[in-house]
């Protein structure tokens, strides 16, 4: 069993707490005591940036009017966009092996996919590429809408500009394929960024997608979510989905009774709407 963690209070605890519920009431993001440290290091720059002398002062800043355009730095400053292109592959071997077959052989021309919490754009990238790689030009035609919470990410996943390191998870055909280098790094073509419309958006707010999806990704998000945000996200994810889509969650994520969504699980992490 886990030992539950013991610190010893500091005076800052305060400032800390204060800035854990703006956070938790504008992401959703739960951040306890053991995240203190975290947040103290994460926010080491936009205390200078800002000008404040400290905590407390960058504490005082967010609880005025004066300091609300400072509210998307701070949640860009706290999110954790680690990701990488084709992570947890299996999910995209699906998206070849079975989406695309079933969309092709229902004679679909569209495939309509979401990247809810897409952070730097690998992962709804990573979907036109399998997408691409399934059916050539010839099978439906991917529209991806990306979304993710942090304007600074969305903005790094417009430019879709990547660095060596960032594409090792990619074949030596797929870069040659779907990237150009120029001397900042390995840039997406053309074509295979056109399929994917990168925007700005809260999940737990108003989701501005009209259309119902095929395919949703929302991989390794809710993980920072209290459980009562998680159900909530879970049914409206299923609410979205086309009567025969998939759901593709993270790998310590589960939708714990997916029948009553509607949902059907149909191999580890992945689910299926079964019915509207
Ligand atoms: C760890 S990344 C996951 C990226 C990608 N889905 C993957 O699995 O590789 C989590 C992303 O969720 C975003 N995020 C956190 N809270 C969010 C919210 N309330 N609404 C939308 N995006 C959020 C973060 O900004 C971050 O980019």
């Amino acid at each position: 069993m886990n030992k539950p963690v013991i610190r010893a209070a500091d005076p800052d605890d305060i400032h800390y707490r204060n800035i854990a519920a703006l956070v938790y009431a504008e992401a959703g993001i739960v951040l306890g005591p053991e995240k203190f440290a975290l947040i103290r290091a994460r926010l080491r720059k936009r205390i200078s940036t800002t000008g404040c002398r400290d905590i407390a002062s960058y504490a005082g800043l967010l609880a005025t009017p004066a300091g609300q355009p400072e509210l998307p730095e701070l949640i860009s400053a706290i999110t954790t966009n680690v990701t990488h292109f084709f992570r947890e592959r299996r999910h995209f071997q699906t998206l070849a092996t079975e989406v695309v077959p079933a969309l092709r052989d229902a004679d679909r021309s569209e495939i309509h996919a979401w990247s809810a919490g897409c952070s730097s754009g690998q992962e709804p990238l990573s979907i036109a590429m399998a997408i691409h790689e399934a059916s050539g030009n010839m099978g439906p035609r991917p529209t991806i809408v990306a979304t993710d919470i942090d304007t600074k990410i969305i903005s790094r996943a417009r430019a879709g500009l990547y660095s060596p390191e960032e594409t090792s998870s990619l074949s030596a055909i797929q870069r040659e394929k779907y990237f150009h280098r120029t001397p900042d790094g390995f840039k997406v073509m053309e074509n295979l960024q056109r399929q994917v419309q990168f925007t700005t958006m809260n999940l737990l707010g108003h989701w501005n997608i009209r259309e119902k999806l095929d395919v949703i990704f929302c991989r390794n998000v809710v993980i920072y979510f209290d459980l009562q945000a998680q159900l909530a996200l879970w049914q409206r994810f299923s609410q979205r989905l086309m009567e025969g889509g998939w759901l593709f969650i993270g790998h310590s994520e589960r939708i714990p009774d997916p029948a009553k969504l509607g949902l059907e699980s149909v191999g580890n992490t992945t689910y299926r709407k079964i019915h509207g």
